[in-house]
């Protein structure tokens, strides 16, 4: 296979979780975390702002709990259509607030039920060919190019609510970013059978683990709270996101491109306790429980990260992060054709029982604006969708390869060829006129990495 398959073991969703618990971390987690504290005298206001960040969780938690799923902002896709494509002002300090939200209605209700019975078809069509987890009745499909995916990925109102997403960030103007272009992010789906209890997962952080402290472009996005001054932690701060590297020690389920926001689109009508997400949502604070927590004195002589581990995800653990599982809440119920995106750093799980009489299904697609990283990744996306194999983030398992119904870049709507890199972007006076400089620049780096020789 050429260089740009996936470089993943064969596997499931699973392989972005297993660790061997009890392996020590090396020595070299040791002095990264002197030198986290010695650097802009953390040491120094560790414990007074431990101190605030956990009266403010507290706090926060209570709300949280009185309010239920109710605390998810929710939105019309409509009204975000209204305002010109962003959400208006009060819900978007609200969603910024809370890491996380759901759209209502971005999809039709009756196209996303059409996009479910497709790849049902799809997934019949090749019964035993198909890998999942689990083993023995998947219910998280080793799939990427089916038709339904493939079209949802690039429905016009689906990016408008990627665009809606990626319009709640910002960063610094030289910056090779463009948040008003959204690229494609090709991922897997879900279609998880009433009464199932295999796929329940405990509370988690995609898009490594170690790397937050370890990468120093990753460390750089937490410079404030490193800084003992998590007050000021923007989340929403791109600055230093576009050239991090999540993904030191070949992670399958780690994710090269930047995603702004993860998220799905939901293709069932599920309630709270019927399978659904379970979200932490305040965002500033956990990120900052998250990144101060190996640095307190019970772990700081170890090599111990509270749940961070090379090549997987971010546990998220009692041991250590109890007062953020605490405040841990289902979202709301979602309707075929809703949407949910929650931050990139944002602590999840999925509830332990399909407890509901339908399916909980849905397409992963998460928000990822036009950068550096996800430039590089697109190249070798699109050889994915050419050649029908496996896209390189995820386990190697190419199961449709022959599959002669599986989605071509012939499929690709003009939104759809731009998205995933087949369409070179206008660099005319007219679509550039509102863009920063970094902007431009990542348009100009989009065309040269893509289209020239
Ligand atoms: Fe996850």
């Amino acid at each position: 296979m050429a260089h740009y398959a996936s470089s993943k073991k064969p596997g499931s969703i699973l392989s972005a979780f297993k660790s061997d618990k009890d392996e020590e971390l090396p020595e070299k987690y040791l002095s990264l975390k002197q030198e986290l504290l010695n650097t802009n005298n953390l040491k120094d206001k560790l414990a007074n702002s431990w101190t605030r960040l956990v009266k403010e969780i507290e706090n926060e938690t209570k709300e949280i709990k009185r309010l239920g799923p109710n605390v998810i902002p929710q939105v019309e896709f409509s009204d975000i259509s209204k305002n010109g494509g962003t959400f208006p002002q009060n819900i978007a300090e609200e969603v910024r607030k809370r890491g996380m939200v759901v759209i209502r209605n971005v999809v039709p209700q009756d196209e996303a039920l059409e996009y479910k019975e497709k790849v049902k078809e799809y997934i019949q069509n090749h019964k035993g060919e198909i890998a999942g987890f689990p083993d023995d009745d998947p219910q998280v499909w080793e799939l990427y190019w089916s038709k339904s995916q493939v079209a949802a990925r690039s429905h016009p109102n689906f990016v408008a609510a990627q665009t809606a997403m990626n319009s709640l960030w910002h960063a610094a103007p030289e910056t090779l970013i463009d948040f008003s272009i959204n690229t494609t992010y090709c991922d897997r789906l879900r279609i998880r059978k009433p009464g199932d209890t295999s796929f329940a997962l405990a509370e988690h952080i995609d898009g490594g683990s170690v790397e937050r402290w370890e990468d120093p472009e990753y460390r750089n996005c937490f410079k404030s709270i490193l800084s003992g001054e998590w007050e000021k932690y923007d989340p929403y701060d791109a600055t230093h996101r576009v050239n991090a590297i999540m993904d030191l020690y070949n992670c399958s389920g780690g994710c090269s491109m930047f995603r702004s926001f993860q998220g799905w689109l939901s293709l069932s009508t599920v309630f709270p306790g019927g399978g659904t997400l379970r979200v932490c949502p305040i965002i500033k604070l956990s990120t900052a429980y998250l990144i101060l927590r190996p640095l307190l004195e019970d772990l700081v002589e170890t090599t111990n990260m509270a749940g961070a581990k090379q090549g997987v995800q971010q546990h998220i653990l009692p041991e250590f992060h109890q007062p953020l599982i605490d405040a841990v809440v289902s979202i709301p119920q979602v309707n075929p054709g809703d949407c949910v995106f929650w931050h990139c750093d944002g602590i999840h799980a999925v509830e332990e029982c399909c407890n509901s009489v339908t399916d909980s299904s849905v397409f992963y697609i998460p928000s990822t604006p036009l950068c550096n990283n996800n430039i590089k990744y697109l190249a070798r996306q699109r050889y994915a969708l050419e050649n029908g194999v496996t896209p390189q983030d995820f386990p190697l398992n190419n199961c449709e390869v022959d599959f002669s119904d599986r989605a071509k870049p012939s499929d690709l709507t003009e939104l759809g060829k731009l998205g995933m890199g087949f369409t070179p972007l206008s660099l005319d006076a007219a679509s550039t006129e509102k863009l920063s400089e970094g902007a431009i620049n990542a348009r100009k780096e989009f065309n040269k990495v893509l289209f020239e020789k």
